[in-house]
């Protein structure tokens, strides 16, 4: 389609990305499940690998499904390029092979993905990597952790699991002054709620495993740049690292997107309905969502974010042992780890998602051992109010 960038986010998520099928005219683009393709010639394959002709040439360096994906979700994101891998855990990995090296330095949220800090702190460390994951949500703090080496600031907003907002503009900012890339894992957000180019990012990554997909069926990731320098440089790491995506990942992803702004907005209402109700409720100590008025970021999030999502962080009275009667009574909900999809899930991040961390950090990033994090899906809100209401009265 002709100007789809010029289209509003309802209409790209329907229509971004290009159909490869020339030959049928098939509606849904094709599954080119293919692991290499054809020259003509010899001379037509030498060109192909110097870059002189476009086409492709093996998946694991580009197929026409791949690049309907990767297309649909740069325009989404108001970028240029995008390159989808085969987990979101692959894109941080690649974002980290290609910006840091022996003597570079990493500032990261504290609070993030688990294995987005644990892959510095355990591997990349390994490497002379080095690392300071403090609450980017005081760009103070971030002033002071610069230092000449850093090469790299990735920032989850809002936070995984405190739902802690950081300053992607204030962030870009110390980030260019200092010669650094700044990235931003916006997976909690998707690109309908929030668009970091917007505010200067560099790269944005997302675990598509989540809203982007959003059927709990496919893992995947992908990097979005609007920078063609940036994204050559990726391009090549990922490429020879191997971790990109498969065709038919890629073709599950590209349908589930196509309903991504319907189940995002759908599943926004209900958070806010669920998040109103835990907040007023009394066996439940706090809530953090960022359309409360009470989130100490709300002012942040009504600027930098087209709605407030529907991951919720909350504690019940009674610590580990309340929650815990939560999670083992929902029946509505489901308790299983990953968000985003169009059903409810319900899991405790210290003992699953952020185990792998230790406590002291936790601790010290506000993963406390009562936190339940909760994605809110597409179900009735009456009916998960009513859910969480007869576990909460167990406790
Ligand atoms: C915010 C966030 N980033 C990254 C990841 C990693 O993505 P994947 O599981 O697709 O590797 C996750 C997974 O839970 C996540 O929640």
């Amino acid at each position: 389609m002709k100007n789809i960038k010029s289209k509003r986010k309802d209409t790209q998520v329907i229509h971004a990305g290009t159909n490869p099928d020339k030959t049928y005219g098939s509606v849904a683009p094709p599954i080119y499940q293919t692991s290499t393709f054809k020259f003509d010639s010899a001379e037509q394959g030498a060109k192909r690998f110097l870059g002189e002709e476009p086409g492709y040439i093996y998946t694991r360096l580009g197929n026409p499904t791949t690049s309907t994906l990767q297309e649909a979700i740069a325009t989404l994101e108001n970028g240029t390029s995008a390159l989808a891998t085969a987990s979101g855990m692959a894109a941080v990995s690649t974002i980290y092979m290609t910006f840091l090296e022996a003597g570079a330095h990493i500032i990261g949220s504290e609070a993030i993905y688990g294995p987005s800090r644990v892959v510095i702190e355990n591997e990349f460390s390994r490497f002379g990597v080095e690392y300071d994951f403090i609450d980017t949500s005081d760009i103070e703090q971030v002033k002071k952790a610069v230092k000449p080496n850093t090469k790299l600031i990735f920032i989850e907003t809002p936070a995984n699991p405190t739902i802690k907002l950081t300053d992607i503009k204030a962030c870009a900012e110390i980030a260019h002054n200092n010669g650094a890339v700044l990235a931003i894992d916006n997976t909690f957000m998707s690109p309908i709620l929030q668009n970091p180019f917007d505010y200067d990012a560099d790269i944005i990554m997302h675990s598509m495993t989540k809203y982007i997909n959003g059927h709990t069926d496919v893992v995947g990731g992908i990097l979005v740049f609007n920078n063609d320098e940036l994204m050559q440089r990726t391009r090549k790491v990922l490429h020879n690292h191997g971790g990109t995506i498969d065709p038919s990942q890629a073709w599950l992803v590209l349908r589930g997107l196509r309903t991504l702004s319907l189940r995002v907005n759908k599943a926004q209402e209900n958070a806010q309905v669920i998040a109103n109700y835990l907040e007023q409720h009394p066996k439940v100590k706090w809530v953090r969502y960022p359309g409360l008025k009470s989130h100490p970021h709300h002012e942040l999030a009504k600027q930098q974010m087209k709605g407030f999502g529907s991951m919720i962080s909350f504690e019940v009275e009674g610590g580990i042992e309340g929650g815990k009667t939560v999670m083992n009574n929902v029946e509505l909900a489901t308790l299983a780890v990953s968000l985003g999809g169009f059903e409810t899930l319900i899991q405790h991040p210290a003992s699953m998602t952020h185990s792998s961390m230790n406590k002291q950090d936790r601790s010290n990033a506000g993963i406390t051992d009562g936190l339940i994090r909760i994605s809110i899906g597409c179900e009735d809100a009456q009916d998960l109010q009513d859910d969480l209401e007869q576990c909460l009265n167990k406790i």
